[in-house]
């Protein structure tokens, strides 16, 4: 009897604690905006499938600034697909002329998600739509086309997620502008939501990233801004908005990008300790959830676990890798150490999770900067190698060699040279020259002047 007396409270201070440390590590964003263009539902009242609260475009606090030579209208899909949710992808804002969303927010880091349903809708031709995105400075889309894209993709409907910095005192625009004279621009849903300050932007004092196979170092700076194009959990599923760590950011299975696959370890009951990097970084799956190479030490020596993801040429990318050390048979320094090569350069000659951590079940990452020139191929590969070196060898006792997590997203800088960027590939929605009809994803172009000399930019979330 007396000690059910105990017991009871007991567990209930535990359910009590475990719910304020689930709590605490959820970043909760200062500025968190989910706007369904083109509906009227009031105040965070159109909750879409996964939860999340959207609120209609004719929001008190949001206005839409028309141009003089027509006004935008809300739109309603006459398609309406089972492969997209009503909220936001039933209802759009639609126009021949351009037209601007202000957002009151509070100054610092943000993503921007700009969401694309693009469907019938009443009075528009499905294939003409080309427009371009502006916000600030930063030109985020170039003659985008969302049918051609979302088609080339296979999707039904696409998101595209930037990165920006707003100084204090700016209100933030986003502006559509048809390309052309008989084109329209359109758009379905926006998120702004801040971020961590740091988070994928350098500190002042830090001294940047350093580029693979290069001295030089790239800071990422507040007048950067950035495209993410592959935000992957690997070995694990894909985690939706709503399971991310406050940041609506969605991170998709990595199993099409995989050349070489290796094997998929998991440890669901480790506790992950935060003591390298903040909790808000990645949700705690992505740290859970692994790719390795098999046991075989002679079969891992013949292959590297190999994604390749495609991307645009002519920009930098940031790479980051995310890792944590779950293995029952991985326990000190030195137990597991493996190459990691990006586009065919060494990012990392001996590799090791624990020193890089600092223990055991201590969740990490690591950012690389990889430039894809204009004439390279529209893809780069990330591999991992067992490493053969006999010294390394002696202190790898055999074992499984399991690859912990790895999850980059990459992200696209876009203070580019408009004039080098418009010349040198083509901004258009398709690629005529290729057969297959392939997309080129459109430029992020910086209109204010060149940072970058010719041909070469591109850095990474
Ligand atoms: C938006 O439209 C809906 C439906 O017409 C209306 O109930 C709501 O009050 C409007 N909101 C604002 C801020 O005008
Ligand atoms: C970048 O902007 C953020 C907020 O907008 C500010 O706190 C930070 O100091 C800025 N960093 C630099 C290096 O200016
Ligand atoms: C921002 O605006 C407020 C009032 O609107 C003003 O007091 C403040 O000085 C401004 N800050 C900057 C950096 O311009
Ligand atoms: C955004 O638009 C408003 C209204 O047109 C304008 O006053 C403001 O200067 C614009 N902000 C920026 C950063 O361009
Ligand atoms: C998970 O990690 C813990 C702590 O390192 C370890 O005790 C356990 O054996 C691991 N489980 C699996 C399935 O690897
Ligand atoms: C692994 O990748 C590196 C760098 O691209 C390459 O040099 C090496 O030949 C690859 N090894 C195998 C077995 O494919
Ligand atoms: C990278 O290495 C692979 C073989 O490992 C080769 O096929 C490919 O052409 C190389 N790519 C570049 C850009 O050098
Ligand atoms: C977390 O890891 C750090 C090393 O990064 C270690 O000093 C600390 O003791 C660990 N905490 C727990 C609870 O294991
Ligand atoms: C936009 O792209 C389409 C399709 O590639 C092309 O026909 C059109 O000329 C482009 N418009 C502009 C203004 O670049």
């Amino acid at each position: 009897m007396r000690i059910l007396s105990i017991l009871i409270p007991t567990v209930f201070l535990f359910f009590l604690l475990h719910l304020i440390a689930t709590c605490a590590q959820i970043y909760t964003p200062p500025d968190n905006i989910a706007l369904d263009c083109g509906s009227t539902t009031s105040d965070n009242s159109a909750t879409a499938a996964d939860g999340r609260k959207w609120t209609g475009d004719n929001d008190s606090k949001i206005s839409v600034i028309e141009d003089s030579s027509g006004k935008s209208v809300s739109a309603t899909a006459n398609t309406p697909s089972s492969s997209v949710h009503t909220v936001p992808y039933l209802t759009a804002r639609i126009s021949e002329s351009q037209f601007t969303y202000t957002f009151p927010v509070t100054a610092g880091q943000k993503f921007i998600r700009l969401h694309f349903y693009p469907a019938h809708y009443q009075g528009f031709d499905r294939s003409k739509n080309f427009f371009s995105i502006k916000v600030g400075p930063f030109t985020l889309l170039n003659n985008f086309s969302a049918s051609l894209t979302a088609d080339y993709m296979g999707e039904a409907s696409i998101i595209k997620e930037f990165c920006i910095n707003l100084e204090k005192n700016q209100s933030l625009n986003v502006t559509f502008t048809p390309s052309m004279s008989n084109s329209y621009a359109f758009i379905n849903g926006i998120e702004i939501v801040s971020m961590p300050r740091n988070l994928y932007y350098s500190r002042l004092d830090d001294q940047g990233l350093p580029f693979i196979g290069q001295q030089a170092h790239f800071h990422i700076d507040n007048f950067t801004a950035l495209e993410n194009v592959h935000r992957l959990n690997i070995g694990g599923r894909s985690i939706p908005a709503m399971g991310d760590t406050g940041m609506y950011r969605n991170w998709y299975d990595d199993f099409f990008y995989l050349v070489a696959a290796g094997v998929v370890p998991s440890n669901t009951s480790i506790k992950l300790n935060y003591s390298s990097i903040p909790p808000y970084t990645a949700p705690d799956d992505v740290y859970r959830t692994a790719r390795s190479m098999g046991s075989d030490r002679k079969e891992n020596l013949l292959y590297n676990l190999t994604w390749r993801l495609p991307v645009d040429s002519g920009f930098r990318y940031l790479v980051r890798l995310h890792f944590c050390e779950f293995d029952p048979s991985v326990e000190a320094v030195g137990d597991r150490r493996f190459r990691i090569f990006i586009d065919n350069k060494t990012a990392e000659a001996a590799f090791d999770v624990i020193e890089t951590a600092g223990g055991k079940g201590v969740p990490t990452y690591k950012d690389y900067l990889v430039m894809i020139g204009n004439n390279a191929d529209k893809r780069f590969a990330l591999e991992l190698q067992e490493t053969a070196d006999a010294e390394i060898e002696k202190i790898n006792p055999g074992g499984e060699h399991a690859y912990p997590d790895i999850v980059f997203p990459v992200a696209r800088d876009i203070n580019v040279k408009s004039e080098t960027k418009l010349d040198s590939r083509d901004c258009h929605g398709v690629d005529h020259s290729d057969s297959n009809n392939v997309i080129a994803v459109p430029n992020l172009i910086h209109d204010s002047g060149s940072f970058v000399s010719s041909d070469i930019m591109s850095s990474a979330i």
